[in-house]
């Protein structure tokens, strides 16, 4: 049991808590899921990717699946194996090629041919072999929220099979590039199995097209994306997620990559923030605001994708009616959740939003020059800060005042 009143003292609030042994938990599932086969399981870093929370997944063999050059700084700054690190993206500049190759990580994910040019372009000039792999489009509908769902050509993501195929052959034939994966990932909070395994099986038969022309992949990236219950959602358990991949994957001698984000950190998070006020505007009852210290710039998905997260009024029972939690940011779409039902709060009582261990902290922004805030690791029931809170000069360290200079 975490005290969460305990931690709003000594740490004040709005704070983001992780619960680092749930964090093991969810890793080691996943990790066991895959014991038939090679595997490395590559945290998606984008998810949560506060150094002391990196680190102690690479303590326990994690692999990093990263989306930007600092992303991979991070990974390996983190203890992660050059060797485990994939980098991925539809958008890379030049000089994050250029990083990756000189990094030496295990491959660079290529999501269109274009990529493909700059990638030999780039490693020629290095001198250097670029070891790659090809994110295929499988043009499925992954059955999830439109903005978190990647595998529709209508998506910009990967590339679709017959051009994945074409550009194999040119990695292959080329001095300088190495085709050694193939990637695909078709959606986040992924709740059904049967489009994981339709997209399974189309890229499994691109390999197989691939081995008949001498060229071997040898790592099977199936990217992340698998759901967790924010609320009374049928999530998939690993296992049989893992058994309907390996399912497609018959007479192929390949190193499963997977690369869960949410799967991994997105329970063990709690967001927690204190009531300010409660007002009710006009004459609807339903009008009930309990506005609260935290904010969207703080936690976005609920202001952006439209997301449950859990509610809690910590220690109060009477007077339940309709609510809106609001932060104190000028927008309407400021708010943590709409029409939910909670007691009747106090200046200073808890609010503790659940699940919000993944992509909380990493979409927060200084929005309204708000700091952001600090983040807690509770590791066998001791917390240690991992984040500091950002004070006021954090905010304009890097403001250059030209004024002065006139
Ligand atoms: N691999 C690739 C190539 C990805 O694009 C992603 C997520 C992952 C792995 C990890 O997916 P996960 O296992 O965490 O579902 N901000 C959104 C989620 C965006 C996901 C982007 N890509 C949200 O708050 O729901």
């Amino acid at each position: 049991m975490i005290d969460f009143k305990y931690l709003a003292k000594k740490y004040s609030t709005p704070l983001y808590i992780y619960d680092f042994n749930h964090i093991k938990n969810q890793f080691t599932q996943m990790k066991d899921a895959f014991k038939a086969r090679k595997s490395i399981i590559s945290y998606a870093v984008k998810a949560n990717s506060n150094l002391s929370l990196i680190k102690y997944l690479a303590k326990l063999g994690a692999g990093a699946d990263c989306v930007s050059i600092n992303e991979v700084k991070r990974a390996l700054k983190a203890g992660v194996k050059n060797y485990n690190i994939i980098f991925s993206g539809v958008g890379k500049s030049d000089f994050e090629i250029e990083e990756a190759i000189e990094l030496n990580i295990l491959m660079i994910n290529v999501e269109s041919e274009a990529e493909l040019d700059r990638v030999e372009t780039i490693s020629k000039i290095l001198d250097k072999e670029a070891r790659i792999s090809i994110r295929v489009n499988p043009n499925i509908d992954a059955k999830t929220h439109p903005y978190i769902s990647t595998g529709l050509h209508s998506s910009k993501f990967g590339v679709e099979i017959d051009v994945a195929k074409r550009m194999f052959i040119r990695a292959h034939n080329s001095q300088y590039l190495t085709p050694i994966g193939v990637h695909f990932h078709i959606g986040s909070q992924l709740t059904e199995l049967e489009p994981i395994l339709e997209a399974s099986s189309i890229v499994a038969d691109l390999v197989r097209n691939l081995k008949a022309l001498k060229i071997d992949i040898k790592f099977f990236d199936i990217g992340g994306g698998i759901g967790i219950k924010y609320d009374d959602e049928k999530t998939i358990p690993p296992n049989n997620y893992a058994q309907i991949i390996l399912s497609t994957l018959k007479g192929l001698d390949v190193t499963i990559i997977c690369e869960p984000g949410r799967f991994i950190v997105g329970n063990s998070g709690y967001f927690l923030t204190k009531v300010l006020y409660e007002k009710v505007n006009g004459e609807n009852s339903e009008n009930r605001f309990v506005i609260v210290d935290g904010a969207m710039n703080d936690l976005l998905r609920p202001s952006l994708y439209n997301a449950y997260h859990k509610i809690e009024l910590l220690d109060r029972e009477e007077n339940e009616s309709k609510c809106n939690i609001v932060g104190p940011i000028c927008e309407s779409g400021d708010f943590f959740a709409k029409d939910i039902t909670l007691p009747e709060s106090k200046h200073n009582d808890l609010i503790l939003i659940h699940s919000t261990g993944a992509y909380g902290f990493t979409m927060s922004s200084n929005y309204n020059s708000r700091p952001r805030v600090a983040e807690i690791a509770i590791v066998d029931g001791e917390d240690y800060l991992i984040r500091k809170r950002e004070k006021f000069e954090d905010l304009i360290r890097d403001e250059i005042d030209f004024l002065d200079k006139l």
